[in-house]
């Protein structure tokens, strides 16, 4: 499934960037040679990012909130 239409981003790039160690929307463009161009998709992006991060770090993320 498409993430991000403009780019033609799906699910799976964004999970392997997340791999690789993006932790920010930025990281999955540029990780995947792209910029955004509308950012409709930022924030399924952002979300999507958030549940694929390692379980350690979203406890992390949680407690400095
Ligand atoms: S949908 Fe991702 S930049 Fe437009």
């Amino acid at each position: 499934m498409y993430v991000c239409n403009c780019k033609g981003l799906r699910e799976s790039q964004v999970r392997d960037a997340v791999q690789l160690g993006a932790r920010r929307v930025s990281h999955v463009f540029h990780a995947c040679g792209e910029k955004p161009q509308c950012a409709r998709c930022v924030r399924r992006m952002a979300a999507l990012i958030r549940a694929e991060q390692p379980q350690e770090r979203r406890d992390r993320t949680e407690l400095s909130a």
